[in-house]
């Protein structure tokens, strides 16, 4: 069965690029992913069509109401269950690869993007079930976020890739960078691709490939094997 992401936003056009090209569009049209955006707009009480207004007590930047997010999340979810109802936001959790694994394995999930100063925070305490951070620093909205998330979990869904394999073999997937990679040609005005690779011994390749996942790891994030 297809992993269904609903995603909640007040941009979803923003979503057309990443939906009509490359690997997810190539999930989609497999029928290995549903990918469904909603405005969130469209739920609104007001005449004008308003999702914002000022915060209590002053300051600066408006706050998204929470009577048309809910109206959205509660129609979703009278329609099925998710698995998990994450909103994207600075202050979450540090989106990682392991977190792309576990939500690949879902069935449904829904996606809110935030804008403004904020979401009203009964949103977050009444239908988040989790909260994602893309990094330590601040967009001026979770869509980018979200597209972010979307992608690392459409890729590694079995059938996206053509070569399953590459995603196993990807940074992160077994906590260690990856080896660098070549191509033709084999010398590039005479800069060459190491000759182990060109040797044919496969284990040989796969053991100095190893290495260099270790000499990269240690080098660049020392931190993922202390
Ligand atoms: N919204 C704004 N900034 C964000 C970030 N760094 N991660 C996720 N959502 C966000």
């Amino acid at each position: 069965m297809a992993l269904r992401i609903d995603i909640l936003t007040l941009f979803p056009q923003m979503f057309n690029g990443i939906f009509s090209e490359s690997i997810i569009k190539k999930a989609v049209g497999r029928k290995l992913i549903e990918l469904h955006t909603h405005n969130i707009r469209d739920y609104s009480l007001d005449k004008h069509r308003r999702v914002d207004d000022y915060s209590f007590g002053g300051g600066a930047g408006m706050v998204m109401m929470i009577e048309p997010i809910a109206l959205c999340i509660e129609q979703l979810k009278s329609e099925r269950k998710y698995d998990a109802v994450i909103f994207m936001a600075p202050d979450g959790k540090t989106f990682n690869q392991s977190k792309a694994n576990q939500l690949s394995l879902y069935q449904n999930i829904l996606i809110l993007c935030g804008h403004y100063k904020g979401v009203d925070e009964r949103v977050r305490e009444f239908f988040v079930t989790e909260e994602i951070s893309i990094g330590d620093y601040v967009l001026s909205g979770g869509e980018i976020a979200a597209m972010a998330v979307v992608d690392a979990i459409a890729r590694i869904i079995p059938g996206v890739l053509n070569d399953e394999s590459s995603a196993l073999t990807d940074s992160y997937q077994n906590e260690l960078l990856s080896s660098p990679v070549y191509t033709r040609p084999a010398d590039y005005k005479g800069h060459k691709v190491p000759d182990i690779l060109l040797s044919g011994h496969e284990q040989a390749i796969s053991d100095w490939r190893f290495d260099q996942q270790l000499k990269r790891t240690k080098e660049r994030r020392p931190d993922l094997l202390a």
